[in-house]
Protein backbone atom coordinates (compact mmCIF):
# COMPACT_ATOMS: atom_id res chain seq x y z
CA UNK A 1 0.00 0.00 0.00
CA UNK A 2 2.63 2.36 1.16
CA UNK A 3 4.76 1.08 -2.41
CA UNK A 4 1.99 2.31 -4.21
CA UNK A 5 1.37 5.39 -2.62
CA UNK A 6 4.61 6.24 -3.44
CA UNK A 7 4.59 5.31 -6.77
CA UNK A 8 1.09 7.74 -7.71
CA UNK A 9 3.52 10.78 -5.76
CA UNK A 10 6.79 10.06 -7.98
CA UNK A 11 4.06 10.26 -10.91
CA UNK A 12 3.22 13.82 -10.36
CA UNK A 13 -0.15 13.05 -8.69
CA UNK A 14 -1.45 15.29 -6.01
CA UNK A 15 -2.07 13.87 -2.51
CA UNK A 16 -5.77 14.45 -2.25
CA UNK A 17 -7.28 16.49 0.55
CA UNK A 18 -9.53 15.74 2.86
CA UNK A 19 -9.91 19.12 4.67
CA UNK A 20 -10.44 23.02 4.16
CA UNK A 21 -7.57 24.87 5.22
CA UNK A 22 -8.77 28.16 5.35
CA UNK A 23 -5.61 30.98 4.40
CA UNK A 24 -3.82 28.49 3.33
CA UNK A 25 -2.35 27.65 0.06
CA UNK A 26 -4.92 25.80 -2.05
CA UNK A 27 -3.33 23.93 -5.16
CA UNK A 28 -5.18 22.62 -8.03
CA UNK A 29 -4.63 19.18 -9.60
CA UNK A 30 -1.59 20.45 -11.60
CA UNK A 31 -0.14 21.55 -7.90
CA UNK A 32 -0.67 25.45 -8.78
CA UNK A 33 -2.51 27.69 -6.14
CA UNK A 34 -6.54 27.77 -7.17
CA UNK A 35 -6.51 31.39 -9.20
CA UNK A 36 -10.58 31.97 -8.63
CA UNK A 37 -11.04 35.13 -6.47
CA UNK A 38 -14.06 36.61 -5.81
CA UNK A 39 -15.61 33.54 -6.95
CA UNK A 40 -18.82 31.67 -7.09
CA UNK A 41 -20.08 28.16 -7.27
CA UNK A 42 -22.40 26.69 -9.33
CA UNK A 43 -23.64 22.95 -9.02
CA UNK A 44 -24.28 21.17 -12.15
CA UNK A 45 -24.65 17.21 -12.46
CA UNK A 46 -23.29 16.42 -9.59
CA UNK A 47 -20.18 18.30 -10.14
CA UNK A 48 -19.14 21.43 -8.55
CA UNK A 49 -17.67 24.74 -10.51
CA UNK A 50 -15.87 27.15 -8.92
CA UNK A 51 -15.79 30.18 -11.32
CA UNK A 52 -13.20 33.42 -9.97
CA UNK A 53 -11.30 35.95 -11.21
CA UNK A 54 -8.16 34.91 -12.16
CA UNK A 55 -5.60 37.33 -10.90
CA UNK A 56 -1.51 37.74 -11.93
CA UNK A 57 1.73 38.50 -9.80
CA UNK A 58 2.61 42.02 -8.98
CA UNK A 59 1.24 45.71 -9.27
CA UNK A 60 -1.52 45.49 -12.00
CA UNK A 61 -2.76 42.04 -10.73
CA UNK A 62 -6.39 42.86 -9.98
CA UNK A 63 -6.87 43.95 -12.92
CA UNK A 64 -8.20 41.50 -15.81
CA UNK A 65 -5.13 40.35 -17.34
CA UNK A 66 -6.49 37.02 -18.35
CA UNK A 67 -10.28 36.04 -17.36
CA UNK A 68 -12.43 34.25 -15.75
CA UNK A 69 -10.80 30.80 -14.78
CA UNK A 70 -12.80 27.63 -13.64
CA UNK A 71 -12.39 24.46 -11.75
CA UNK A 72 -13.91 21.46 -11.23
CA UNK A 73 -15.01 19.16 -8.01
CA UNK A 74 -16.59 16.00 -6.74
CA UNK A 75 -15.82 16.76 -2.70
CA UNK A 76 -15.52 20.68 -2.84
CA UNK A 77 -11.52 19.65 -1.48
CA UNK A 78 -10.02 18.84 -4.66
CA UNK A 79 -10.05 20.87 -7.84
CA UNK A 80 -9.55 20.59 -11.27
CA UNK A 81 -8.30 23.29 -13.08
CA UNK A 82 -10.44 23.75 -16.57
CA UNK A 83 -8.98 26.60 -17.73
CA UNK A 84 -10.28 30.19 -18.26
CA UNK A 85 -14.18 29.83 -19.02
CA UNK A 86 -14.03 33.53 -20.41
CA UNK A 87 -11.09 34.85 -21.75
CA UNK A 88 -10.57 38.80 -22.06
CA UNK A 89 -10.12 40.47 -25.39
CA UNK A 90 -6.64 41.54 -27.43
CA UNK A 91 -8.67 44.16 -28.92
CA UNK A 92 -8.22 47.51 -27.60
CA UNK A 93 -11.92 48.56 -28.48
CA UNK A 94 -13.57 45.92 -26.64
CA UNK A 95 -15.16 45.70 -23.43
CA UNK A 96 -13.23 43.21 -21.92
CA UNK A 97 -10.18 44.44 -22.91
CA UNK A 98 -7.05 42.73 -21.25
CA UNK A 99 -6.63 45.21 -18.39
CA UNK A 100 -10.34 46.16 -18.08
CA UNK A 101 -11.44 45.22 -14.03
CA UNK A 102 -13.56 41.79 -14.00
CA UNK A 103 -14.92 41.01 -10.70
CA UNK A 104 -16.57 38.70 -8.75
CA UNK A 105 -18.20 36.43 -11.94
CA UNK A 106 -21.04 34.13 -10.95
CA UNK A 107 -22.52 31.26 -13.32
CA UNK A 108 -26.18 30.17 -12.99
CA UNK A 109 -27.74 27.59 -15.29
CA UNK A 110 -30.99 28.45 -16.97
CA UNK A 111 -32.59 25.02 -17.59
CA UNK A 112 -34.79 27.00 -20.09
CA UNK A 113 -32.59 27.66 -22.58
CA UNK A 114 -30.08 25.25 -21.17
CA UNK A 115 -27.22 28.03 -21.41
CA UNK A 116 -24.65 29.06 -18.74
CA UNK A 117 -25.22 32.38 -17.86
CA UNK A 118 -22.16 34.91 -16.45
CA UNK A 119 -22.36 38.22 -14.41
CA UNK A 120 -19.53 40.15 -13.51
CA UNK A 121 -18.87 43.57 -12.68
CA UNK A 122 -17.01 45.29 -15.44
CA UNK A 123 -15.13 48.15 -15.36
CA UNK A 124 -13.40 50.06 -18.58
CA UNK A 125 -9.89 50.03 -18.73
CA UNK A 126 -8.35 52.59 -17.63
CA UNK A 127 -11.46 54.18 -15.70
CA UNK A 128 -11.59 53.02 -12.52
CA UNK A 129 -14.15 52.40 -10.74
CA UNK A 130 -16.52 54.97 -12.19
CA UNK A 131 -17.91 52.65 -14.75
CA UNK A 132 -20.12 50.91 -12.29
CA UNK A 133 -21.41 48.13 -15.00
CA UNK A 134 -22.51 44.61 -15.36
CA UNK A 135 -20.93 42.23 -18.01
CA UNK A 136 -23.17 39.46 -19.16
CA UNK A 137 -21.92 36.37 -20.98
CA UNK A 138 -23.15 33.11 -21.88
CA UNK A 139 -22.38 29.51 -23.29
CA UNK A 140 -23.26 25.92 -24.26
CA UNK A 141 -21.04 24.01 -22.21
CA UNK A 142 -20.05 24.85 -18.43
CA UNK A 143 -16.69 25.51 -18.60
CA UNK A 144 -17.03 27.33 -21.28
CA UNK A 145 -15.81 29.25 -23.31
CA UNK A 146 -18.24 31.58 -22.67
CA UNK A 147 -19.09 34.23 -24.95
CA UNK A 148 -19.63 37.73 -24.02
CA UNK A 149 -22.52 39.54 -24.98
CA UNK A 150 -22.88 42.93 -23.72
CA UNK A 151 -22.30 45.45 -20.32
CA UNK A 152 -24.97 47.62 -18.79
CA UNK A 153 -25.36 49.52 -15.82
CA UNK A 154 -28.92 48.17 -13.79
CA UNK A 155 -31.96 48.95 -14.63
CA UNK A 156 -31.83 51.79 -16.48
CA UNK A 157 -34.73 54.20 -16.77
CA UNK A 158 -36.74 51.93 -14.24
CA UNK A 159 -37.44 53.11 -10.84
CA UNK A 160 -37.36 50.74 -8.29
CA UNK A 161 -40.64 49.06 -5.93
CA UNK A 162 -39.91 51.89 -3.14
CA UNK A 163 -39.20 54.49 -4.88
CA UNK A 164 -39.75 57.83 -3.33
CA UNK A 165 -40.84 60.88 -4.78
CA UNK A 166 -38.53 63.25 -4.12
CA UNK A 167 -36.31 60.90 -6.66
CA UNK A 168 -38.36 61.92 -9.17
CA UNK A 169 -37.44 65.54 -8.78
CA UNK A 170 -35.17 67.07 -11.22
CA UNK A 171 -31.06 66.19 -10.01
CA UNK A 172 -29.19 69.75 -10.49
CA UNK A 173 -27.30 71.89 -8.47
CA UNK A 174 -25.66 70.23 -5.34
CA UNK A 175 -27.07 66.61 -6.57
CA UNK A 176 -24.35 67.11 -9.44
CA UNK A 177 -25.26 64.91 -11.48
CA UNK A 178 -21.87 64.47 -13.06
CA UNK A 179 -20.54 63.63 -10.09
CA UNK A 180 -20.22 59.48 -10.41
CA UNK A 181 -19.72 59.22 -6.05
CA UNK A 182 -20.96 60.15 -3.11
CA UNK A 183 -18.82 61.98 -0.39
CA UNK A 184 -18.50 59.84 2.67
CA UNK A 185 -21.00 62.01 4.84
CA UNK A 186 -23.72 62.52 2.22
CA UNK A 187 -26.61 60.11 2.45
CA UNK A 188 -27.65 58.98 -1.05
CA UNK A 189 -31.44 60.65 -1.15
CA UNK A 190 -30.03 63.96 0.31
CA UNK A 191 -27.79 63.69 -2.89
CA UNK A 192 -30.76 62.15 -5.14
CA UNK A 193 -28.16 59.56 -5.92
CA UNK A 194 -31.39 56.97 -7.90
CA UNK A 195 -32.25 59.80 -9.97
CA UNK A 196 -29.11 60.84 -10.33
CA UNK A 197 -28.82 57.38 -12.37
CA UNK A 198 -31.69 57.10 -13.82
CA UNK A 199 -31.59 57.87 -17.75
CA UNK A 200 -28.00 55.83 -17.99
CA UNK A 201 -28.89 53.13 -15.21
CA UNK A 202 -27.92 52.31 -11.46
CA UNK A 203 -24.31 51.61 -10.38
CA UNK A 204 -23.71 48.37 -10.16
CA UNK A 205 -20.13 47.44 -8.59
CA UNK A 206 -19.64 44.16 -5.96
CA UNK A 207 -21.99 41.58 -7.14
CA UNK A 208 -24.31 38.17 -6.81
CA UNK A 209 -26.44 36.02 -8.30
CA UNK A 210 -28.65 34.54 -6.60
CA UNK A 211 -31.62 31.51 -7.77
CA UNK A 212 -34.54 30.71 -5.93
CA UNK A 213 -36.20 27.64 -5.45
CA UNK A 214 -38.81 28.42 -8.24
CA UNK A 215 -35.85 28.88 -10.91
CA UNK A 216 -36.14 32.83 -10.52
CA UNK A 217 -32.68 34.55 -10.49
CA UNK A 218 -31.85 37.69 -8.58
CA UNK A 219 -29.05 40.12 -9.11
CA UNK A 220 -27.68 41.92 -5.89
CA UNK A 221 -25.20 44.29 -6.14
CA UNK A 222 -23.86 47.41 -4.44
CA UNK A 223 -25.23 50.47 -6.49
CA UNK A 224 -25.82 54.58 -5.75
CA UNK A 225 -22.09 54.61 -4.90
CA UNK A 226 -21.81 51.90 -2.81
CA UNK A 227 -24.83 53.20 -0.37
CA UNK A 228 -27.40 51.06 -0.97
CA UNK A 229 -27.91 47.84 -2.02
CA UNK A 230 -30.14 46.73 -4.90
CA UNK A 231 -32.18 43.29 -5.51
CA UNK A 232 -33.25 43.09 -9.26
CA UNK A 233 -35.68 40.11 -10.42
CA UNK A 234 -33.94 38.60 -14.76
CA UNK A 235 -35.77 38.24 -16.92
CA UNK A 236 -36.59 33.91 -17.47
CA UNK A 237 -33.84 33.43 -19.86
CA UNK A 238 -31.22 35.49 -17.18
CA UNK A 239 -29.77 37.89 -19.83
CA UNK A 240 -31.75 40.90 -18.59
CA UNK A 241 -33.46 42.45 -15.96
CA UNK A 242 -37.22 43.01 -15.42
CA UNK A 243 -37.79 46.23 -14.50
CA UNK A 244 -38.56 44.61 -10.43
CA UNK A 245 -36.37 45.86 -8.15
CA UNK A 246 -35.92 47.19 -4.70
CA UNK A 247 -33.65 49.35 -2.70
CA UNK A 248 -32.34 47.60 0.40
CA UNK A 249 -30.18 48.46 3.14
CA UNK A 250 -30.16 52.33 2.36
CA UNK A 251 -27.01 54.23 3.52
CA UNK A 252 -25.64 51.49 5.15
CA UNK A 253 -22.86 51.37 2.95
CA UNK A 254 -22.06 47.88 1.97
CA UNK A 255 -20.34 45.58 -0.78
CA UNK A 256 -19.43 42.11 -1.12
CA UNK A 257 -22.90 40.92 -1.43
CA UNK A 258 -23.78 37.32 -0.60
CA UNK A 259 -26.75 35.17 0.03
CA UNK A 260 -28.56 31.99 0.90
CA UNK A 261 -31.59 30.31 1.18
CA UNK A 262 -32.56 28.07 4.55
CA UNK A 263 -36.40 26.99 5.95
CA UNK A 264 -37.77 29.92 3.66
CA UNK A 265 -35.88 32.18 5.05
CA UNK A 266 -32.91 34.62 3.09
CA UNK A 267 -29.54 35.70 4.85
CA UNK A 268 -27.44 38.27 3.46
CA UNK A 269 -24.02 39.07 4.44
CA UNK A 270 -21.96 42.22 2.87
CA UNK A 271 -19.23 44.19 3.71
CA UNK A 272 -18.18 47.75 4.77
CA UNK A 273 -16.53 49.43 1.91
CA UNK A 274 -12.39 49.75 2.79
CA UNK A 275 -11.18 48.62 -1.01
CA UNK A 276 -8.53 45.65 -0.46
CA UNK A 277 -8.66 46.30 2.99
CA UNK A 278 -10.28 43.61 5.39
CA UNK A 279 -12.96 44.89 7.55
CA UNK A 280 -16.40 44.33 9.72
CA UNK A 281 -19.03 41.67 7.93
CA UNK A 282 -23.32 42.17 8.03
CA UNK A 283 -25.41 40.44 8.07
CA UNK A 284 -29.09 40.55 7.66
CA UNK A 285 -32.59 37.87 7.07
CA UNK A 286 -35.66 38.28 5.02
CA UNK A 287 -39.11 36.46 4.98
CA UNK A 288 -39.20 37.57 1.36
CA UNK A 289 -35.76 38.38 -0.98
CA UNK A 290 -37.52 41.41 -1.36
CA UNK A 291 -37.61 41.84 2.26
CA UNK A 292 -37.87 43.73 4.80
CA UNK A 293 -34.24 42.55 5.29
CA UNK A 294 -33.46 42.75 9.17
CA UNK A 295 -30.09 43.52 10.21
CA UNK A 296 -28.66 40.68 12.75
CA UNK A 297 -24.85 41.56 12.94
CA UNK A 298 -21.17 40.39 12.52
CA UNK A 299 -21.92 36.94 12.09
CA UNK A 300 -18.11 36.26 12.61
CA UNK A 301 -17.18 35.64 16.39
CA UNK A 302 -13.79 34.43 17.02
CA UNK A 303 -10.91 36.38 17.41
CA UNK A 304 -9.76 38.37 14.59
CA UNK A 305 -14.07 39.44 13.94
CA UNK A 306 -13.56 42.52 13.19
CA UNK A 307 -11.98 41.67 9.77
CA UNK A 308 -14.05 38.99 9.04
CA UNK A 309 -11.16 36.78 9.94
CA UNK A 310 -8.77 38.99 7.39
CA UNK A 311 -11.55 38.54 4.59
CA UNK A 312 -14.31 39.31 2.56
CA UNK A 313 -17.59 37.82 1.73
CA UNK A 314 -17.71 36.46 -2.11
CA UNK A 315 -20.60 33.56 -1.92
CA UNK A 316 -22.00 30.82 -0.18
CA UNK A 317 -22.10 27.17 -1.37
CA UNK A 318 -24.99 25.50 -0.13
CA UNK A 319 -23.32 21.80 -0.15
CA UNK A 320 -25.63 18.99 -1.96
CA UNK A 321 -26.83 16.27 -0.25
CA UNK A 322 -26.77 17.58 3.12
CA UNK A 323 -29.59 19.60 4.67
CA UNK A 324 -28.90 22.90 5.33
CA UNK A 325 -25.46 22.41 5.32
CA UNK A 326 -23.78 26.12 3.81
CA UNK A 327 -19.75 26.88 3.20
CA UNK A 328 -19.00 30.49 3.53
CA UNK A 329 -16.70 31.60 1.12
CA UNK A 330 -14.62 34.80 0.98
CA UNK A 331 -11.18 36.12 -0.48
CA UNK A 332 -8.31 36.69 1.64
CA UNK A 333 -6.71 39.70 -0.36
CA UNK A 334 -3.04 40.42 -1.20
CA UNK A 335 -3.47 43.73 -3.49
CA UNK A 336 0.68 43.70 -3.40
CA UNK A 337 0.67 40.41 -5.22
CA UNK A 338 -2.86 39.65 -6.20
CA UNK A 339 -2.16 36.03 -7.09
CA UNK A 340 -1.36 34.91 -3.68
CA UNK A 341 -4.74 35.84 -2.23
CA UNK A 342 -5.96 33.00 0.16
CA UNK A 343 -9.39 31.73 0.43
CA UNK A 344 -11.55 31.83 2.97
CA UNK A 345 -14.20 29.05 4.06
CA UNK A 346 -15.72 27.97 6.81
CA UNK A 347 -18.48 26.26 7.64
CA UNK A 348 -21.92 28.58 8.27
CA UNK A 349 -23.57 27.49 12.28
CA UNK A 350 -26.88 28.84 13.22
CA UNK A 351 -27.99 29.96 16.55
CA UNK A 352 -31.12 29.63 18.34
CA UNK A 353 -32.35 32.86 17.86
CA UNK A 354 -31.86 32.96 14.29
CA UNK A 355 -28.62 34.15 13.26
CA UNK A 356 -26.12 33.04 11.74
CA UNK A 357 -22.39 32.95 12.77
CA UNK A 358 -18.99 31.90 11.79
CA UNK A 359 -16.29 30.30 13.84
CA UNK A 360 -12.48 30.59 12.62
CA UNK A 361 -11.31 27.28 12.32
CA UNK A 362 -7.88 26.72 11.14
CA UNK A 363 -8.42 23.09 9.50
CA UNK A 364 -11.95 21.49 9.41
CA UNK A 365 -14.18 19.07 6.88
CA UNK A 366 -17.80 18.68 6.51
C1 LIG B 1 -13.73 45.90 -2.55
C2 LIG B 1 -14.50 44.97 -3.42
O1 LIG B 1 -15.25 44.12 -2.62
C3 LIG B 1 -13.57 44.20 -4.31
O2 LIG B 1 -14.30 43.32 -5.10
C4 LIG B 1 -12.81 45.20 -5.11
O3 LIG B 1 -13.69 45.90 -5.94
C5 LIG B 1 -12.07 46.15 -4.21
N1 LIG B 1 -13.00 46.81 -3.33
C6 LIG B 1 -11.32 47.19 -4.98
O4 LIG B 1 -10.76 48.14 -4.12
Amino acid sequence: MAAAAVILLAAGAQAQNTSFRPGQIWSDDKGVHINAHGGGILYYRNVYYWFGEHKTEGPGGNNANVGVHVYSSKDLYNWKDCGIALAVSDDPASDITKGCILERPKVIYNARTKKFVMWFHLEPKNGGYDGAMIGIAQADKVTGPYTYIRCTRSNPQTWPVNVLPLHKEPVTGRNARERSNLNWNEHPDSVNTLGRDFQKGQHSRDMTLFVDDDGKAYHICSSESNSVIHISELTDDYLDFTGKYVRAFIGDRMEAPALFKKDGLYYFMGSECTGWAPNRARSAVAPSIWGPWTQIGNPCVDRDSETTYHSQSTFFIQVAGKKNTFIYMGDRWTPDNAIDGRYIWLPVEFTPDGRFILHWYDEWSL
